[in-house]
């Protein structure tokens, strides 16, 4: 194994890097810095046209391939994982970053009203897809010699309830997922996830503005300690780190990264309405 003692600035050095969902969102901010922390090549993976964010991807000095794929067609993953190892050799990283949330198509989100097709695409999308992508791409895992991480994207919606009920589901099993592949891949490939807190991307934006949830931001930042949504660079900061040699006794382990929302139990007052913080 090579390891590398290189800060933050060079932490994926001469990396494969394979991101699921990032023609956008967090999953492109998660591309474009590992281009920037020395990647030596970046492959975006999404059922969308990514050739916007390869460009992005090589401006900051890393080869880029965009591979279109929908995480739901088995023959497209697998095509997805040759594609890479053709081009570049093998696969140093992955992350398991695209899903989707059933608000996006519906405001039925509860368990008893979501539609039973929904159900099935955002499980298929956000596990099925993770595990899919993770088989194929886990034998070329085995065989990297450069510290060779697994990052998964999971939710705090996967740790307590909220109102999507699929979505969670989809998520505490990711965070379960993480640790099944952890132990199947010890101690050559590490696997780990993080779970984001609400994060202003696309994703956070299509359920605001549906309507059904109580669209100000405050609404929903008021329970976390930090009171505002998440930038992606800030998740895109601990997906790096735990793709790269700096994270290397770190396995089978899932992250909050949610302003302090899982630390406790209660909620801030709207600062325009004059109040302080409450606690249940
Ligand atoms: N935004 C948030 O507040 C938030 C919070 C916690 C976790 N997450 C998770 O982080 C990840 C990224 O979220 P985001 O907000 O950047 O989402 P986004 O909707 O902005 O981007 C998702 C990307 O995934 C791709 N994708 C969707 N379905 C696909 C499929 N079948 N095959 C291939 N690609 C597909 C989309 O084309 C898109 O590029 C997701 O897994 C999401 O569940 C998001």
């Amino acid at each position: 194994m090579i390891a590398s003692s290189a800060g933050p600035a060079r932490q994926l050095e001469d990396r494969i890097c394979v991101v699921s969902g990032a023609a956008q969102g967090m999953g492109r901010s998660i591309a474009l810095m590992m281009a920037e922390r020395g990647a030596r090549a970046v492959v975006v993976v999404d059922r969308v046209e990514s050739a916007e964010v390869c460009d992005e991807i090589r401006d900051r000095g890393a080869d880029a391939l965009g591979v279109m794929c929908d995480l739901r067609d088995r023959e497209s993953v697998r095509v997805a994982v040759d594609e890479t190892v053709a081009r570049f050799g093998g696969i140093d990283v992955l992350v398991n970053n695209a899903g989707v949330l059933e608000r996006a198509f519906t405001n039925d989100v509860d368990f008893d009203t979501v539609p039973e097709a929904l159900w099935d695409l955002v499980m298929d999308v956000n596990v099925k897809g993770a595990w899919l992508l993770s088989r194929f791409a886990a034998p070329h895992l085995r065989v990297s010699r450069r510290t060779p991480a697994i990052v998964n994207a999971a939710s705090i919606a996967g740790r307590a309830a909220f109102s999507h009920a699929v979505y969670g589901v989809s998520k505490a099993a990711l965070i379960q997922l993480t640790r099944s592949m952890a132990l199947t891949l010890a101690p050559d490939v590490r696997v780990n996830c993080y779970c984001p807190g609400t994060v202003d991307t696309d994703m956070s934006a299509s359920a605001r503005s549906a309507g059904a949830v109580d669209s100000r931001v405050s609404a929903i930042t008021e329970t976390n300690l930090i009171p505002r949504l998440a930038r992606p660079d800030e998740i895109a900061e601990l997906a790096c780190f735990l793709a790269s040699p700096a994270a290397s006794f770190i396995t089978g382990a899932a992250y909050d990264v949610d302003g302090g929302a899982m630390a406790w139990r209660g909620h801030r007052r709207d600062p325009d309405a004059g109040g302080s913080s409450s606690r249940h």
